[in-house]
């Protein structure tokens, strides 16, 4: 644990690479990790289940104060539960991913999710010396003042070519074609209401084109430790 609390904020676009990035950092500097997509998902996982028109903004909005939502914060383990049911895979499925956006966008919804992310940060830099906190907003709206922001970057070719690979075990055509809905499409939805595609002002772009997964690591690590100089 760090001498005195410690936020790092890491923003980035689907398929960024900011999500392994980010649980990595957390692990290594023995900090908390907190995924706020998770939060987003959840929500969205929630309204399905419930019925609820995720074009209804005013029921959406209401949804996202009464979520009873759980999320872990242990790079390790971090679970998502609502109302006690383990949702960590479910919020993962292509279901929640294609509609995610329709309640991301919402911006009561946005302010609801962004005070219980700034109440968590508080809590986890108390009690555990801080954490690693991945988003589209995080460098901007949820923390600006984080002791370090870092943008994780990557070309729409090699962020296609990364989910590809997770979501359906390859790079070939058809599998690039089924993973442009979810990157290309999504992120020009969320990039409405956030803005996560140049660093702002005082925040450090990392772009992992071309860099390894343990490169990428290792660029945050080195950004956070002062040994390489912002661009
Ligand atoms: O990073 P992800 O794919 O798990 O994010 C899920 C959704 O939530 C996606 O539509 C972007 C949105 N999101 C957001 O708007 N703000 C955040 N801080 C985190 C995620």
């Amino acid at each position: 644990m760090p001498a005195s609390p410690i936020t790092i904020a890491i923003d980035g676009p689907s398929g960024s690479g900011k999500s392994s990035v980010s649980k990595a950092v957390a692990r290594t500097l023995g900090l908390a990790y907190l995924d706020t997509g998770a939060m987003y998902r959840a929500l969205a996982w929630w309204c399905l289940e419930r019925g609820t028109d995720l074009t209804d903004q005013a029921a959406v909005a209401q949804a996202a104060r009464d979520l009873p939502l759980h999320v872990g914060t242990d790079p390790d383990a971090a679970d998502v539960r609502v109302d006690g049911t383990d949702v960590t895979e479910a919020i993962r499925q292509t279901r929640i991913s294609s509609q995610v956006s329709a309640v991301a966008t919402n911006l009561d919804v946005r302010a609801e999710l962004r005070r219980r992310q700034r109440e968590l940060i508080d809590s986890l830099r108390a009690e555990r010396g801080g954490v690693v906190v991945e988003g589209r907003d995080i460098t901007t709206v949820v923390a600006p003042d984080a002791d370090h922001r870092i943008l994780v970057t990557a070309s729409e070719q090699a962020r296609l070519a990364r989910r590809a690979a997770e979501l359906h075990g390859g790079t070939a055509e058809e599998h690039l074609a089924a993973t442009h809905d979810q990157i290309v499409r999504r992120d020009r939805d969320d990039a409405t209401v956030s803005a996560f595609f140049e660093p702002a002002d005082g925040v450090t772009g990392l772009d992992t084109s071309d860099l390894t997964f343990e490169q990428s690591v290792q660029a945050v690590l080195d950004l956070v430790t002062g040994r390489l100089a912002p661009q």
